[in-house]
Parts: structure tokens; sequence; C-alpha cells
């Protein structure tokens, strides 16, 4: 927070509202001990900053506080999950803390991965930031590395970058993308949208056949190196106004 008053919220409240249960529940916590203030009990159940240096001088039943609300993940979205919160099957949300789970506002994925694309998955309790990162007058750059069945030959870049480009069963061409050759069935797009399989469509538009997808990056926020796929961090604020940097890390 910049120089302004820092909000506060009551304790019962600001708990629940991080999954540690009803508010009668926390109002149980704190009577036995097991909310703490600089290692000493808080029994009263009375307001609190909502700033991250006072949430991290308490901790309850001896663990640190969860981020307080307005937290970004980035996370290595693993291969054969979903970024849904009631399909069947393995789903992102489970990878992260069970608790995490009941906050109230909820965790969203910032946009979507398909179930078969690894990669780059941001998440969120933000609203207002999720927003402004899918809203497609930001034209934010996601990043690809597609493997492809067969080879490319060498008109992709010119069609994906011409702005007319067309995906079946739509009415409004495709904004210019662009296309680097990795290798000879390899390469790496970048776009502006986020339609609908875009990647995927794309290459089955010039006869291709898209056999591995991976996000490598937003704007210019790049994956981890060392993020496992399955695994996540918290990002700081510099790192969340890196992704309405250009891929170079300019303002776009
Ligand atoms: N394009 C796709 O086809 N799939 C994704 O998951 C993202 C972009």
């Amino acid at each position: 927070m910049s120089g302004g008053a820092v909000s506060t919220c009551r304790l019962d409240r600001l708990l629940a509202n991080l999954g540690y249960g009803s508010r009668r529940e926390i109002e149980i916590l704190a009577r036995h001990g097991r909310i703490k203030l600089d290692g000493a009990a808080l029994r009263e159940i009375g307001r609190v900053p909502l700033s991250p240096e006072f949430a991290a001088r308490m901790t309850v039943d001896g663990e640190v506080l969860d981020p307080l609300p307005g937290l970004v993940v980035m996370m290595h979205k693993p291969l054969g999950v979903t970024c849904s919160h009631k399909e069947a099957g393995p789903l992102v949300y489970r990878l992260l803390p069970e608790r995490w789970r009941r906050r109230d506002p909820a965790i969203s994925t910032v946009g979507r991965l398909d179930k078969e694309t690894s990669g780059l998955l941001l998440l969120t309790d933000d609203g207002a930031l999720l927003h402004r990162i899918i809203s497609p007058r930001k034209k934010i750059a996601k990043i690809y590395r597609a493997k492809l069945d067969g080879a490319l030959n060498g008109d992709e870049a010119a069609v994906f970058a011409s702005g007319a480009m067309m995906l079946e069963g739509e009415d409004k061409p495709l904004l210019p993308a662009g296309l680097e050759v990795l290798g000879p069935s390899e390469a790496r797009v970048t776009i502006v949208e986020g339609r609908y399989h875009q990647v995927r469509r794309m290459f089955a538009a010039v006869g291709n056949h898209v056999v591995a997808l991976h996000r490598e990056a937003l704007g210019g926020l790049k994956l981890d190196e060392d993020l496992a796929p399955g695994e996540f961090r918290l990002l700081d604020a510099k790192e969340i106004a890196a992704i309405f940097l250009s891929p170079a890390g300019e303002p776009s």
C-alpha cells in the first residue's frame, strides 16, 4: 500500500473469509488461545489491520496466517487437469491448499488453459485485477510453445500475422499473431486474444495439428523455470505489474 490508510476488518470475519471456519468457530479458536499475535494468545475479537505486516505477526494453531485477500498465484499447470470449479476429474483448484478453496472471495483462474495444455496459469481472488488481465482491450500477450504433428510449411508466420485469419465457425478475423520457428515442427506463438482453443484451431486452419501446448508467459511475466508441474507460488506487486508489460518488459 502506498501511504494510504490501512483498512481494518473484524478478526472473526477475516479468518472466516480466509476459510478457517465460521465466525462462531473462530470465536472458539480465539477463546482456546489458538490464535496468536507476536506469540501471545489473542482472545479478544476486535478489528485488525488488513496489512501483510500485521498478518505476518499472527499465527493460527502455530502456523502463519494464509495470504490476505488480494493474492495472485503463479501456477505451473500440469497436463490433465481442468480449469473449472465443477467438472468431473482432476481440477486445478485441488492443487491449492484445502483451506484456500473455502475463501471468500473465492480464488479463480485468470482465463483458462485446456485440460491438455500445460504452463503458466494465474489464479486470483481479486476480481478487478482478473478482469483487467483478460480484458480484450488490454491485448496482453500470451506466449505458447507448440509441438506439431506435421512439419511447418513456412507460410504460417505470414498467415498468423495477417490480421485476416478466420477460424472455423467464427465471423471475425483474428488479430495479428506472432510465430517464431523453433524447429521443423515446433513453434512459439504469441496471441493477444483468448478465443476458445485458439492456438490449436489456428494450426488446424493451416492444415497442421498441435500435439503439445505449453504457455510460457503472459505479458512480461514468464513462468518460473524451477516451478515443477503442479507447483505454485504467490506473486509480488512488481511481478503482477509485469503482466501488463510487453514480453520484452516494456510498457505495452
Ligand atoms: N490455445 C489453445 O488452443 N489452448 C489453450 O489452452 C490456450 C490457447
